[in-house]
Order: structure tokens, then C-alpha cells, then sequence
């Protein structure tokens, strides 16, 4: 179902104008007056039908979401407070904005949102794999450049950053997330909303935490389903990243799909109003997801849509995404008395001081300027190309197969994704477009050294049982001195509505690669996907395997880079790979087994086949010096600890270095690993530097109970970096 409203609502909106009579007081039009003041000014005046409006969001333009299909709206009501804008069709948006602010009666102006997940039209890698450069200066950067080519287009307002801590990676939307870990997720948050906001008013563009929570423990890993969360669980895993967001200065967030262990996530009291605005005294605004107000019928918590909107803005849900349940009831609900003015005011007050903070009042207009000057600057394409590189994980390596030297002179380029220029770009690619993208054999191409020969052949399809172009492959393999295979899921594989019951790779990849492998020529496997894969049975086949997940534009620049060594791998993986889906759910920073010496698998190891935080580099480090500042600390000691790291190979590289922490005894159970810190350094050969962290006991050391407190007990912990440990004690 789509939300627009018959012309005749539409006219008899527009009259109120002229019928409603009294004088506007227009200071909320004032650019010099304090926000909250122009707020006011402006709510006061407003109608009841005119508040509702702002509460609520329509479709514009195109919508190119394969999963939430809508025709084309060409009717729309002047005094809607949002609309998802489908295109960047520039002038359709001043167009629209026009009308409204000439038609309304307030002329409030209308905030264009969509969804800009990894880039607009210069397309960076996924944010799974972004997450995997622990370089949060990157990860800035590429939100800051798809903003100014979003706002460039007309977009105020991304429903991005995706912040749902997932460990089950059969859940297709692993690929829009930052991985497995709190506290990475929530340092890659803070790193996302100053790059798409920026720092000062009028802020760039609105940033929207979502989905508003836990909506990646969703179970089974299929897209959402139940979600069963303990409020302790809730409070030491997937809140975190939104207290870090809602501290960065995120505008908005965006509720789940998800029922949170029996109140779902769209008009959940606790998590929308106790602890969000209660707790960390959110002032920005909550929008549902796509229909997700609807759906708590589904969900079996509303009897019909009139009790979904009075349960929703009294949870503290403020905007409806398309479903027109608020402008359906809301009104009527208040008339009913289920629902109080003043809380509509509320949310009205949340969205209009975002217009504000955006400066949509002040400036309405989206400058118009031509494509070219707008999208794939040269500084946007060299972000993207570093975001590339930086993100790929050499998971493997025997025999130094990479990087190829110019002793190999004949390279046999095989697989499904060699060419597959909008595979390569990942889901969720906005205004990305495959013809911008640099594929694997044109980045080969480029820069192989001379001499060398490249043959290209497809061997299969990414996801059919058709074995016929096997032979092709295996001729062009048998003439190789190594074989570069590019296997991996296609765009459509990851992403929403994607869960996937195996890790295996899709069609006959895998009898593929058996093929290749009984040449007996070194095989490097490049993965292209938006998930873990499950490399059980694909690992003693290969020489190297490259994670290169979804990289977006830049993609076979970056691959070409790595693959001759002109770039030296640094990634490091933010999610653990299972060896099979048989081993989910699978995390590094799991509680201890009260049997450690007991309660293995009897058929494969217990072990994951990639660990968090693996990564291999063309050159390797040698962690000494590592020192703690006290054995004994108090909570109001601040702990110094510093590790040496020397670059002890003949490759410059950048090497991330993690701290985990172990707090071993604690009145509840904590993580075996936890990690507290992480810094990316750049080490020329026999280059060292020093790495130091300074951790604030209750800051940085305490864990949380089921009401979110934050409880830092005396005892032992651990202090980890590398192989180095040191117990520290924390004193009464
Ligand atoms: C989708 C997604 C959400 C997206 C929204 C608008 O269903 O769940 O992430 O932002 O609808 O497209």
C-alpha cells in the first residue's frame, strides 16, 4: 500500500489557508532567532490536521528499493512533513518544494529523504566492508561525499547510518552494518554522522540511526522475524552504537522492524521514550520503517490501524513512514482522547527543530548545478579508491602467492564477478551506476605489468547449475601461471529481505573452484559478497583468499592495486566467519563455557574459520613494550597502556592495533575478549612506533546491567593487545 491523498482531501488542505483567517505571526521565518523560539512561534499557530501532516511522510519521484515497490506518485499534499524522493531529479524537488511553500498556509518546508547507504552516485564499499578498515577517517569521509552528492541532488535527510550489531550473517543486511562488535560500530557511528551532518548548523544533511534496535538479532537470520532480547543484552550490545550516535548530535533514527521480546521496536515505550529521550535526552525525531506501523497488526499488537497510531505516538514514534495511519487516525484518536494534543506537539516540536538545524526554512532550494560538476569528482573517486583498499581482508596466503610479481607473465581471470559491474557496487547503491564502476579485469588490465598476459573467461554464472562454460575456464587455467577466481554473491544476494539459510557460495562457484583446483595451478580466490561465506570446504583449495566484499566504483582499481602489491592489505575482519551456518551464532566476544574443556563439536572444529580482527598483509609486525601504568588502579585512575610496533618486513603497511579488555569476575558474566581500543598506523619497513590508550576506568571498563547502568566492580581484569596480556586490579 502507498500513501497519497485524493485530490479533494488535497484542495480541501489547501483552503484551509484561506478559510482559517487569522494573522500569522511570521517570526518563525526569522533567521536570527533562537531555534527553539522559531519552533514555538510555529507550533503554536498550527492545526491539529497541519501537525499531523508534519508527522507524516510520502513517496515522490522513482523509488528504485527492489523491496518496497510504489508506483509513481504524481499528487502529493502541500502539507506533508516529509516524502521519500525516488530520484535526483533536482528540479522535480525545487518544483515540490515550491508548492509547499507557496500553497501551505505556513509554508513549512518539506525534508526529502532516501536512502544513501554507501555513497550516491560515487559508490564506496559497503559499510561491512568499510567497517573492516578500522580507519574511521575513511568511513567520515565516505558519508561527507555522499552527502554533498545527495544534498547536490536534493536529499536532506539519508536513512543512514545502519548501526544494528549483527552476529548471524544467513541475515542478508550484515552487509549495511558495521559488523559484530559494539564498540567498533559505535566509534564507525560517531565517524558517520559528523561525515554526513557535519559539525556546524545548518548541518549538511540529517543522519538517521537505524534500525532502531536489535533489529540484527533477528532469529534464524531471517529478515523480521522475532527478535528475543534481554534488557541486559539490549543494554551491552545494541544500544551502545545509538548512545554514541545520539552523543555525536544524530538528528533522527529509525525504528526496526523487529518485535523486541514482545513489544516491537515501532511503538516500544521503553526503548522510544524511557531510554532515548528519558536516558539520553534525544531531541531529534523517530520515523518508522516502510509500513512497519502497519505491520504491529501483523505483528499481533494492534486490533487495527487506529490502535496502532495511538500506541505509536504515545511510545514516542513521531513520524510515519508511508503508511498514512497518522493522517487516517491520529486526529480522530485525539478526539477520542487516546491520544493528547500535547503529545503530538511533541513530535511535531522534534521534527520541526530538525528543519530548523538543516536550515530548510532559510534555504528550501537545492542549488541547481550540471551532473558532471556534481557526481565523481576526481577527490570523490580517490575517497572511494582508498575506502577500497583499505577495506579488503587477505584472509590467506601460503607461499606468498600474493602479491603477483612480474615473474608470472600468463594470468587466467576466471569467475562470475570478474565483470559484474553492478554486483560489484553491493545493494542499497542509490544513484550508483554500473557503467561508473571500474570492474576487476579493466583494474587488471591497467595495471599489469608489462608483459604480462591476462586471459579472461566467466566459468559459470554467480547463482545457476549451468556447468558449460567449466571447459572454457579449465583450458585457459591449464595455460596459466596462476589463476585469479572471482567468486562471490550477486548485488541482490545481501541486503534486505536476503537471509539466506547457507554461507555456501551460490550455484556451482564451489564445484568451480574444485574444477580450477585439480589443475594444480595456484589459486587466488577473490570473494565478492555482503555476507560471511563459508570457506569449510573451500580453504585447503586455494592458495590466497581476498575478502573484497562490495567495493563499489573504485572496485577493480583497488583489487589491481592489492593484487600487484602496489597497495599492501591492512583490512581486518569486523565480523567472525563460521566455517559453517551449523556454527551460528559465532562472535569473538562471547562468555565463557562453564566446561572449557568440554562441549565441542564432534564433527568440525569449534573454532570459526576467520576469527574478528584476522587479516593478513604483505608485510608483518612485531608487538613489544607492552606496558600498563598501574598494576593496582582506583576508578578515578586513568590507565595508560602502550604497546612498540615495528614494521619488521620489507613492505610499507598499516597495522590496526586492538585492545581487548577481560573483566574475569563480575556480578554479571562478561565477554572472554572485549575490545575497549583500536588505532591504524602506517610503518615503514623497520619503522616502529608507539601505540598508547588511555582508558577511564568507568568509561571504558564498565559493563552494563539490565537497566543501563554502567557498574565498574573491584577485581581482576585482563589487558590484551596482540599476544601480550598484563592483569591490572582494580581496588575497592
Ligand atoms: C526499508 C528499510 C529501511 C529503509 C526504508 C526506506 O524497508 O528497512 O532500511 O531506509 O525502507 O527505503
Amino acid at each position: 500500500m502507498r500513501f497519497t491523498l485524493p485530490v479533494t482531501l488535497l484542495l480541501t488542505s489547501l483552503s484551509l489557508a484561506s478559510t482559517y483567517g487569522e494573522e500569522i505571526n511570521f517570526d518563525y521565518k526569522k533567521a536570527d532567532l533562537p531555534i527553539e523560539k522559531r519552533v514555538e512561534v510555529l507550533l503554536s499557530q498550527m492545526t491539529l490536521e497541519e501537525k499531523v501532516k508534519q508527522l507524516t511522510q510520502g513517496l515522490a519521484g522513482d523509488n528504485n528499493n527492489p523491496n518496497n515497490q510504489n508506483p509513481k506518485v504524481d499528487k502529493f499534499d502541500a502539507l506533508l512533513g516529509s516524502v521519500i524522493f525516488g530520484t535526483d531529479n533536482v528540479y522535480e524537488r525545487n518544483a515540490i518544494q515550491k508548492q509547499v511553500m507557496e500553497k501551505s498556509r505556513l509554508g513549512i518546508p518539506l525534508l526529502f529523504g532516501d536512502d544513501i547507504i554507501h555513497g550516491y552516485r560515487t559508490m564506496f564499499p559497503s559499510p561491512l566492508a568499510q567497517s573492516c578498515s578500522w580507519n574511521p577517517s575513511l568511513i567520515e569521509e565516505s558519508c561527507r561525499v555522499a552527502a554533498l552528492e545527495g544534498k547536490s541532488a536534493g536529499i536532506d535527510w539519508t536513512f543512514s547510518p545502519m548501526i544494528d550489531i549483527a552476529r548471524d550473517a544467513r541475515w542478508g543486511r550484515m552487509m549495511e552494518g558495521y559488523g559484530e562488535d559494539p564498540y567498533a560500530t559505535s566509534v564507525y557511528t560517531r565517524a558517520a554522522v559528523r561525515g554526513y551532518q557535519g559539525e556546524t548548523m545548518p548541518y549538511r544533511m540529517a543522519a538517521c540511526l537505524k534500525h532502531y534496535v536489535a533489529y540484527g538479532a533477528s532469529e534464524g537470520g531471517r529478515d523480521y522475524a522475532y527478535t528475543e532480547v534481554s534488557r541486559q543484552t539490549l543494554w551491552d550490545t545494541y544500544l551502545p552504537p545509538y548512545e554514541a550516535g545520539v552523543e555525536a548530535g544524530a538528528l533522527t533514527l529509525m525504528s526496526g522492524f523487529n518485535d523486541i521480546s514482545g513489544i516491537p521496536a515501532t511503538a516500544n515505550h521503553y526503548t522510544l521514550t524511557e531510554v532515548l529521550r528519558g536516558k539520553w535526552d534525544f531531541r531529534g525525531f523517530v520515523v518508522s520503517d516502510w509500513h512497519s506501523m502497519a505491520q504491529l497488526q501483523t505483528h499481533g499488537f494492534v486490533a487495527d490501524h487506529a490502535e496502532a497510531a495511538a500506541k505509536s505516538i504515545n511510545a514516542g514514534l513521531d513520524m510515519d513512514m508511508i503508511d498514512g495511519i497518522y493522517p487516517a487516525h491520529l486526529a480522530n484518536q485525539v478526539k477520542e482522547g487516546n491520544v493528547s494534543e500535547k503529545t503530538i506537539d511533541e513530535s511535531v516540536a522534534r521534527v520541526l527543530r530538525v528543519k530548523f538545524q538543516l536550515g530548510l526554512f532559510d534555504n528550501p532550494y537545492t542549488p541547481v548545478e550540471e551532473r558532471e560538476k556534481r557526481y565523481l569528482l576526481p577527490e570523490y573517486r580517490k575517497a572511494a579508491y582508498q575506502s577500497a583498499v583499505e577495506s579488503m581482508v587477505l584472509l590467506k596466503n601460503d607461499d606468498k602467492a600474493l602479491p603477483i610479481t612480474n615473474k608470472i607473465k600468463n594470468v587466467a581471470l576466471i569467475g562470475p564477478l570478474v565483470k559484474a559491474k553492478n554486483d560489484l557496487m553491493g545493494g542499497w547503491s542509490a544513484r550508483g551506476r554500473a557503467e561508473d564502476v571500474i570492474d576487476i579485469e579493466e583494474g587488471l588490465r591497467k595495471a599489469a605489468p608489462k608483459g604480462m598476459k591476462i586471459k579472461y573467461a566467466q566459468g559459470c554464472d554467480i547463482n545457476s547449475d549451468k556447468t558449460d562454460r567449466f571447459a572454457e575456464a579449465m583450458e585457459i587455467a591449464r595455460n596459466s601461471d596462476i589463476v585469479i577466481l572471482c567468486v562471490g554473491e550477486s548485488r541482490g544476494m545481501s541486503g534486505e529481505n536476503t537471509s539466506r539459510s547457507s554461507l555456501s557460495l551460490p550455484g556451482v562457484q564451489e564445484q568451480l573452484i574444485d574444477e580450477i583446483a585439480k589443475t594444480g595451478k595456484p589459486v587466488v580466490l577473490l570473494v565478492t559478497s555482503g555476507r560471511a561465506i563459508s570457506f569449510h570446504k573451500i580453504e585447503p583449495k586455494v592458495k590466497s583468499i581476498l575478502m573484497t566484499w562490495h567495493l563499489g566504483t573504485e572496485a577493480g582499481n583497488a583489487i589491481a592495486a592489492l593484487l600487484f602489491g602496489n597497495e599492501n592489505p591492512s583490512g581486518r575482519l569486523s565480523i567472525t566467519l563460521p566455517r559453517t551456518e551449523g556454527q551460528i551464532p559465532i562472535y569473538y566476544n562471547m562468555r565463557s563455557r562453564g566446561r572449557r574443556h568440554q562441549g565441542f563439536y564432534q564433527d568440525i572444529s569449534t573454532d570459526p574459520m576467520y576469527w574478528f580482527g584476522h587479516g593478513l598483509s604483505y608485510t608483518s609486525y612485531d608487538y613489544t613494550d607492552f606496558k600498563v601504568s598501574h598494576n593496582e588502579f582506583t576508578a578515578s585512575d586513568n590507565l595508560t597502556v602502550s604497546v612498540n610496533v615495528r614494521n619488521t618486513g620489507e613492505k610499507t603497511g598499516k597495522e590496526t592495533v586492538f585492545l581487548y579488555m577481560h573483566d574475569v569476575a563480575a556480578s554479571i558474566t562478561q565477554p572472554m575478549k572485549r575490545l575497549i581500543g583500536f588505532e591504524k598506523v602506517e610503518l615503514k619497513p623497520n619503522e616502529s612506533k608507539t601505540v598508547t590508550f588511555t582508558l577511564e576506568p568507568q568509561k571504558d571498563m564498565s559493563f552494563a546491567n539490565d537497566k543501563g547502568d554502567k557498574l565498574l566492580e573491584p577485581g581482576k581484569f585482563v589487558l590484551m593487545v596482540d599476544k601480550h596480556k598484563k592483569d591490572v586490579f582494580l581496588k575497592k
